[in-house]
């Protein structure tokens, strides 16, 4: 090896360490500020856990068990994993008198929850689809928003 190439390769190596190491640094934070697809999709559930908690748990339980005879489980409840629509309307009108949830009767009063915002009930209802050992699709605010203007006008 020349000495002036063993000089270039000397310099380049220290150019690498040394602003190699900056350049890491000033990356690191920037990529972790990105969200990636999986980061938001946990941050959202987390987000849909925390409404849960604030205005279903006290009824539907933590673990979406439910109480018997007074309020049906959200767990393998078909009306959580069935037909959006009819799961949207649960929360914007409510839902009053008999229904059988997992083969049980219940005939309570549940009251609405229509001051949620379209965002708030589509994370709620995504959560509960996708917990509890439920498997369904997520619900998203446009859902959300084409059903309460159904509602409004009919
Ligand atoms: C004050 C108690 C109460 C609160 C709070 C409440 N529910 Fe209910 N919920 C009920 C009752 C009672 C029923 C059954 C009504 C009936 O018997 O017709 C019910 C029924 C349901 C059903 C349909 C049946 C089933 O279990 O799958 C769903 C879905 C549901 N609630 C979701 C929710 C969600 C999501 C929230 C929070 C945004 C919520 N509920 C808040 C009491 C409540």
């Amino acid at each position: 090896m020349s000495m002036k190439l063993a000089r270039l390769l000397f310099f380049a190596g220290l150019f690498v360490l040394f602003f190699g190491g900056q350049a890491s640094n000033f990356v690191k934070p920037m990529a972790t500020g990105l969200n990636s697809p999986t980061m938001e999709k946990e941050s959202s559930t987390k987000v849909g856990e925390n409404l849960y908690i604030k205005y279903c748990l006290q009824c539907h339980q933590k673990d979406g068990s439910g109480v018997p005879n007074m309020f049906p489980p959200v767990m393998k409840s078909d009306w959580v994993t069935g037909d959006k629509d009819k799961l949207i309307n649960v929360l914007l009108k409510g839902l009053v008198g008999d229904i059988e949830v997992n083969g049980d009767q219940y005939s309570q009063v549940m009251p609405k929850q229509n001051n949620l915002t379209d965002d708030e009930i589509a994370l709620i209802l995504t959560y509960i689809r996708q917990n509890f050992g439920n498997e369904a699709g997520p619900v998203l605010p446009a859902d959300v928003a084409m059903v309460r203007s159904k509602s409004i006008t009919r």
